[in-house]
């Protein structure tokens, strides 16, 4: 997720400096924002918001000329604002604030784009817990309108606002509410995509016919399947795993077996080419 708010960022006029423990994963994550936005420049010059392909260039060169990019968290030291999307694991997180506190100016604001973990677990291992919020996006960013941001116990009146302008000025929609597990969407939506998966461990529909059915009974713009694979069906897993550890008694954090199987297989869904579908890209090519 991290290039998509790093192009919606720069696309809103700021700086950016996108940081990745790889060389590999930070040039993948570039070539994404260089495809996005192309087709992002493209839409507004046939809508008229630039007067033809030439401005739509300039506009898209000069978007991302603000964007730069680095393996080295060290060159993030000056930035006001560090957004962090690295995977969902507590473990992993714990230890990136640890290391990142020291190093980073002590006026930046740290936000976390986690999909489910406790924010305030992050915000006291950063040092810093006055200047700490969730801050969460949703797939694709680019096109996706809503940030949760989430406050904690600790975060400052200052800070909180700070983040929902922040979220006006990258043109989103924001909404907050506690540190709380899944914020609001994926409290609601991952127990959903896990019935979806359940109903596949019970055999009682085919994967197309229950994302058929949720696209045109109830109007979902991606059935549930389609929409797990294309969230990643390893971040899905990581998302129920933690809850079930840490939440045994809430019955809506369930573990279906296809899912297990999927990604102890690898087969993580559109990321790695097959999940329930068979992916083309972004695009599912039928099912697997
Ligand atoms: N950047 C720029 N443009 C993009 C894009 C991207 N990343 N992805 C798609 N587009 C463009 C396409 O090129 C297309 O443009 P066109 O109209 O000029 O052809 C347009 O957007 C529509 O895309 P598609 O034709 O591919 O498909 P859809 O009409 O189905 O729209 C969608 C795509 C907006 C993703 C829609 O299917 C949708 O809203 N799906 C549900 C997504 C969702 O629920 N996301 C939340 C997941 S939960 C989450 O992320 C939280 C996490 O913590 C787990």
């Amino acid at each position: 997720m991290g290039h998509g708010i790093a192009q919606v960022a720069a696309q809103a006029g700021f700086d950016v400096l996108a940081i990745e423990a790889q060389q590999n994963a930070l040039d993948a994550g570039y070539k994404r924002i260089q495809t996005s936005l192309q087709k992002v420049i493209a839409k507004d010059v046939s809508k008229g918001v630039y007067k033809d392909e030439a401005a739509g260039k300039i506009a898209y060169d000069e978007i991302l000329s603000r964007v730069k990019t680095t393996t080295n968290m060290k060159d993030a030291k000056d930035c006001d604002l560090i957004i962090e999307a690295i995977a969902e694991n507590m473990d992993l997180k714990i230890s990136f604030y640890e290391n990142l506190g020291p190093i980073i100016k002590p006026e930046a604001v740290f936000a976390s784009n986690t999909s489910s973990l406790q924010i305030t677990k992050m915000a006291l291992a950063s040092g810093r817990p006055k200047q700490f919020v969730g801050l969460h996006f949703f797939n694709p960013v680019q096109l996706m309108k809503l940030v949760e941001v989430i406050r904690t116990e600790h975060t400052s009146d200052k800070v909180f606002d700070s983040l929902l302008a922040f979220g006006k000025d990258i043109n989103k929609v924001t909404v907050s509410c506690r540190d709380t597990p899944g914020f609001i969407v994926n409290r609601l939506l991952v127990p959903f995509l896990s019935q979806a998966m359940l109903m596949v461990d019970r055999h009682e529909a085919s994967v197309t016919d229950i994302d058929i059915s949720m696209q045109l009974g109830a109007g979902h713009p991606m059935g549930p399947l389609h929409l797990s694979d294309y969230i990643g069906l390893d971040t899905i897993y990581s998302i129920l795993l933690g809850w079930k550890k840490d939440y045994p008694k809430e019955t809506a954090f369930v573990i279906p077996k296809c899912l297990e199987k999927r990604v102890k297989d690898g087969n993580l869904g559109r990321k790695s080419g097959k999940g329930f579908y068979i992916w083309d890209g972004d695009k599912p090519k039928g099912p697997a």
